[in-house]
């Protein structure tokens, strides 16, 4: 046993360490549970949550690609109601803290799942997906709209004193903006990247692979944009960071800290090898004890030293 100290705060949020599951690659903990103890990680974060369950897209969903992979599930999840009867009872049995992923079609919904989820006491952090269409205007996505971002934050930070953090997209020119809009609206953390917008297409039937055409681009091949964001919110805006995407392996997440994330998560690796997030626990620790860290939070930001 040694006495390096891996917690950190993600502002008032607080974590064993700072290796999170990521949004929508371990179910509602329940898919990864056989794989890796639970106990032990820093938390985890459910698939996206809606209102009303959502079936998703038709197959084909998913595409590997070059260091990545594509997918457009199209949110597919049980809704929250589902989610506390018969999903909560099984996360009651770990001490790991749970957030829960919120994805919406109006700036309403947002609010009526966070009110419906918040006296759950299992759960101990919201963090808002706004990478959804908009129905209500004109289907572009919240997270592409700096003023919809400030309005979702606002309207939810009204229903719920817990943590509350923004998932930000990638795909816009200054994420830092809408970081900024995260802190003056009342949230207490973004988490930086979500997927990249991106195509592929069957050269034979010369169609497109995924039934959605577009999808999601995740995996390594997104880690230095990830980076790049991650550092452009962490110059230019003082709000604490989860860094995300494509994070394979332990010197990946010091690379975050460095960069200015205070947590970090593991998304597409889980599907690689489900047993990597735990291992990775003890190689932090091991990288502090080389390098005569006391507390693995001083990394965060520490390219400005
Ligand atoms: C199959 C799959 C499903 C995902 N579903 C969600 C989701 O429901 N909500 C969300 O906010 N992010 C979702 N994501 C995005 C991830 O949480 C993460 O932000 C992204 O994959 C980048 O991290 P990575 O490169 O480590 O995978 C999904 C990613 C994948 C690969």
């Amino acid at each position: 046993m040694s006495d390096i100290d891996l917690s950190v705060n993600i502002g008032k949020f607080k974590l064993r360490n700072p290796i999170m599951l990521a949004s929508g690659t371990v179910g509602y903990g329940n898919e990864i549970s056989e794989f890796s103890d639970l106990n032990k990680l820093g938390a985890i974060v459910t698939k996206s949550l809606s209102l009303k369950p959502r079936k998703g897209n038709p197959p084909q969903r998913i595409v590997e690609t070059p260091s990545g992979m594509l997918n457009a599930i199209g949110l597919a999840n049980v809704g929250v109601d589902i989610f506390l009867k018969e999903k909560i009872p099984f996360l009651k049995k770990y001490d790991v803290p749970l957030v829960c992923n919120i994805a919406a079609s109006t700036v309403e919904e947002y609010v009526e799942c966070t009110r419906i989820l918040d006296s759950e006491e299992t759960i101990k952090a919201f963090e808002i997906n706004v990478s959804c269409p908009n129905v209500k205007d004109g289907g572009l996505q919240f997270g592409n709209d700096i003023k919809a971002v400030g309005l979702v934050i606002s309207k939810v930070r009204a229903v719920t004193n817990k943590p509350l953090i923004i998932k930000l997209s990638p795909n816009v020119s200054y994420i830092s903006e809408f970081a900024q809009v995260v802190k003056n609206e009342g949230g207490d953390a973004v988490s930086a990247i979500n997927t990249l917008v991106g195509t592929a297409f069957n050269i034979i039937t010369k169609k497109p692979k995924l039934y959605n055409v577009n999808g999601g681009l995740s995996g390594p091949a997104i880690k230095p944009v990830a980076l790049a964001k991650v550092l452009e919110i962490s110059r230019k805006v003082d709000i604490p960071i989860i860094g995300i995407g494509g994070i394979m392996n332990w010197k990946d997440v010091i690379e975050f800290m460095i960069a200015g994330a205070s947590a970090i998560q593991i998304g597409t690796l889980n599907f690689i090898d489900p047993t990597a997030p735990e291992r990775m626990i003890k190689e932090l620790e091991d990288y502090c004890v080389s390098n005569q860290l006391n507390k693995i939070s001083d990394l965060t930001a520490s390219y400005l030293i």
